[in-house]
């Protein structure tokens, strides 16, 4: 087997087997030190139940050309699949059998306000499922949760294997970030995409990001496809296309795995920054309609509510999407929710007084400026997108990998799409600690469009099939 044979076969639109598929991916990933069976069959000297394809190497230029070829061509379910199991199998996986139960994960594709986790986790919890999370940090204008969690004094999370195990085993939920083991092809394949022009294919998009969840060892894998202006997928079409290709892989390799699409026009949250986000989410789990900057999003709650409805019927904890959405709605009116977030973060080194006294002990920004309306009408647009570069321009997103973030600065959102607005009303403010306050609020001003009227496009959910 050859690396040239396998690139060209894709050029001219051939569909690729399942060992041609493995025999590139893993021979790519050997560029850099990697676990899996073969490394594993190769340190103990038993290279013999290795074929040809485990001791070659696939350069960086042959994986590019063979990016763009799959880009231009597309891929079969199939091939889909078996480049999502190539992927997995390129690193180490994370064994979750000795946890009792069908464990769940949830994945978002990426959005603004999108704070589902920190609600999502603890309340699913809380309904006897357990919660395995491994989560990323954000980039560009999009938040990450493990930098909203980190924004909680005290809370850690670089969890052992085994610690991370037990707490999931004693609590149902944990909140860790990504070992750099798990899925090294992707690493590396996604950063070749990224300065190839190949990032927007959707099985490469597909198997990236079901390779992560798949090698994260969940049972029950629950998909939140973003569509609008703020996310990977700009319309319907597509996020179902990407919605039902990541649904077939995880179906395909023994995971029950389902999709909802959900809108991300403007930010689905009204905090956009990490300590922000974090008080808004502990404002929805005490079930209050304002946190100290100003009243939650109802669509915030509602989509949180809807994805764990999914998630109780996926691990057989009700019988039905409805049924499972009573549940969630019961759970956390009870405030059994907030008490399982207490103990998370607890368990995880943070102080958990932060679920009752959010203001005092998370950080606050020093500069607290109001966006207003110059002229009034109805909220026909807010640009999540813009909102997100505006809230990453102040210090709460990432430009690049490794950049500090500032966990106390933000935007929070008053009007939303669909309100209707006076001159001199506050549309938003900006939580700065420097001058870059006045660049923020001028661009989350620009992101506003106020006119006469308009389509409301916010909050349609359209569930997809499993
Ligand atoms: N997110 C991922 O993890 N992978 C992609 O390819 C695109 C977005
Ligand atoms: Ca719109």
């Amino acid at each position: 087997m050859r690396a040239y044979d396998i690139i060209a076969k894709k050029r001219d639109g051939g569909e690729l087997t399942a060992e041609e598929i493995r025999f590139f991916i893993h021979g790519f990933a050997k560029g850099k030190p990697f676990v899996n069976q073969e490394a594993n069959a190769l340190r103990s000297g038993d290279e013999e139940s290795l074929d040809n394809g485990e001791r070659h190497c696939v350069t960086d230029y042959q994986a590019a050309a063979w990016a763009m070829a799959v880009f231009l061509r597309g891929m079969t379910e199939a091939e889909t699949a078996a480049l999502t199991e190539a992927m997995v199998t390129s690193g180490e996986t994370v064994d979750l059998s000795p946890i009792p139960g069908i464990k769940v994960d949830k994945h978002s594709t990426g959005g603004v306000g999108d704070t589902t986790t920190l609600i999502l986790a603890p309340l699913v919890a809380a309904m006897g499922i357990p919660v395995a999370k491994m989560s990323g940090r954000g980039l560009g204008h999009t938040g990450g949760t493990l930098d909203k969690l980190e924004s909680i004094p005290g809370l850690s999370i670089d969890l052992s294997r085994e610690k991370f195990l037990a707490q999931v085993k004693d609590i149902h939920v944990a909140v860790a970030g990504q070992t750099a083991n798990l899925v090294p092809a992707d690493q590396k394949l996604y950063a070749l995409r990224d300065v190839t022009a190949t990032v927007e294919s959707i099985p490469l998009i597909a198997s990236s990001v079901m390779s992560k969840k798949l090698a994260a060892g969940a049972d029950a894998i629950l998909l939140d496809v973003k569509v609008g202006r703020g996310a990977f997928m700009k319309n319907q079409d597509d996020a179902k296309e990407l919605a039902r290709a990541m649904v077939a892989i995880g179906n395909r390799l023994g995971r029950r795995t389902a999709a909802l699409l959900t809108a991300m026009e403007q930010p689905l949250g009204n905090a956009v920054g990490n300590a922000l986000e974090v008080a808004e989410a502990i404002a929805i789990l005490a079930n209050r309609d304002e946190c100290g900057f100003g009243p939650i999003s109802a669509d915030l709650r509602t989509v949180t509510l809807e994805l764990a409805a999914r998630l109780a019927w996926m691990a057989g904890k009700a019988d039905s999407v409805e049924a499972g959405l009573h549940l969630a709605e019961t759970t956390l009116t009870s405030g059994a929710a907030l008490e399982r977030f207490r103990r998370f973060v607890a368990a995880q080194g943070g102080d958990s007084r932060v679920a009752d006294a959010p203001e005092t002990l998370l950080p606050q920004a020093s500069i607290r400026q109001p966006v207003r309306a110059s002229h009034g009408g109805l909220v026909t647009a807010l640009d999540a997108m813009a909102v997100g570069r505006a809230a990453a321009l102040l210090g709460a997103g990432r430009q690049q990998k490794g950049d500090p973030i500032d966990p106390a600065v933000g935007v929070v959102i008053h009007k939303r799409i669909g309100d209707t607005v006076k001159a001199g009303d506050v549309l938003a403010e900006v939580f700065a600690n420097d001058s870059r306050w006045q660049a923020a609020a001028q661009a989350v001003s620009d992101a506003y469009a106020i006119g006469p009227g308009g389509e409301e496009e916010n909050g349609a959910l359209a569930p997809l099939p499993l």
